[in-house]
């Protein structure tokens, strides 16, 4: 059922998150400038791109269901996979940022939280082949799908791991693990967000890191977590997109910034269109 005061409440932070973002023309560091026109404002089209979005597409037909086991809501309903490729999954233009991002930045070892259905992980997995890859899952019968989909398009290096990601972490103990890139999407409150953070934190490569936080305004608590984690002074640089928020750690970052962003094209007149001196 619609939460109408929720979804009240988003549309609210939406309007708020729109007159106070920014857009390329406004960034003027050379790390952050870079970031923002190869990643969040290229046009670019892969061959990955429609290769996931047709076996999307196919799943998206699929008149089978499974029994989703739900460690973040506390239920375990029973889910049409046409609905997980539809809702659950990241849509095709976050799979994009995922993938430009990951090409852009060049990680050698990415954690994702969340891995679903495996879309979000085609994104991942193809942006890079030659990086670890881990993916963490506790559905059964979801990580079953998820092996059929990056099979299907074409990984054989992304690794699966079925269980939940506490436990995933806990394993990670006394390992060397570094890792430079970490997705957090499943599991959004505040207080999980958090934790994961912060047991993450040995796990993060001292010199390059990026943390990308999912949905960080899914509810008044998840907007809390990112206000935390954008405290961390070891990630100079917080980009705030409404539906993720990403903190970055960098060498190249001398000093701290944070800022909402939003494609040119939806604010016309900041890149000085109404202006002479514009180039
Ligand atoms: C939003 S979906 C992930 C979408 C995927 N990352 C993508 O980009 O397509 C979140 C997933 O996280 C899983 N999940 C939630 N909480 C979890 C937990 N504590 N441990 C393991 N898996 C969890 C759910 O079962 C769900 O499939």
């Amino acid at each position: 059922m619609i939460n109408i005061s929720k979804l009240l409440w988003r549309f609210k932070e939406f309007f708020l998150f729109f007159i106070s973002s920014t857009t390329i023309y406004k960034i003027h560091a050379p790390f952050a400038f870079r970031l923002v026109q190869q990643v969040f404002e290229d046009k670019s089209t892969y061959y990955a791109f429609p290769l996931i979005e047709s076996y999307r597409n196919q799943l998206k037909k699929s008149k089978n269901s499974i029994k989703k086991i739900e460690f973040g809501a506390g239920e375990n309903p029973t889910r049409s996979i046409a609905n997980l490729a539809n809702i659950d999954s990241s849509p095709s233009e976050k799979g994009q940022q995922l993938f430009k991002l990951v090409n852009h930045l060049q990680p050698k070892s990415i954690l994702e939280l969340g891995t679903c259905i495996g879309i979000g992980t085609s994104y991942l997995g193809h942006a890079n082949s030659t990086s670890i890859l881990q993916t963490i899952e506790a559905c059964p019968n979801t990580i079953k799908i998820a092996a059929d989909t990056l099979n299907s398009c074409g990984l054989s290096h992304p690794q699966l791991h079925n269980m939940t990601f506490d436990n995933y972490i806990d394993q990670l103990h006394n390992s060397k693990t570094k890792f430079d890139l970490i997705y957090i999407d499943g599991h959004h409150n505040e207080e999980a967000t958090l934790r994961y953070f912060e047991r993450l934190k040995p796990f993060m490569d001292s010199q390059n890191c990026t943390v990308i936080f999912d949905d960080i305004y899914w509810s008044k608590g998840m907007k809390r977590a990112w206000q935390e984690v954008k405290k961390d002074d070891t990630f100079k640089l917080s980009i705030d997109l409404f539906h993720i928020g990403i903190i970055f750690r960098n060498n190249n970052l001398r000093s701290s910034s944070s800022f909402k962003l939003v494609k040119a094209a939806w604010k016309p007149w900041v890149n000085g269109f109404f202006s002479k001196n514009h180039n």
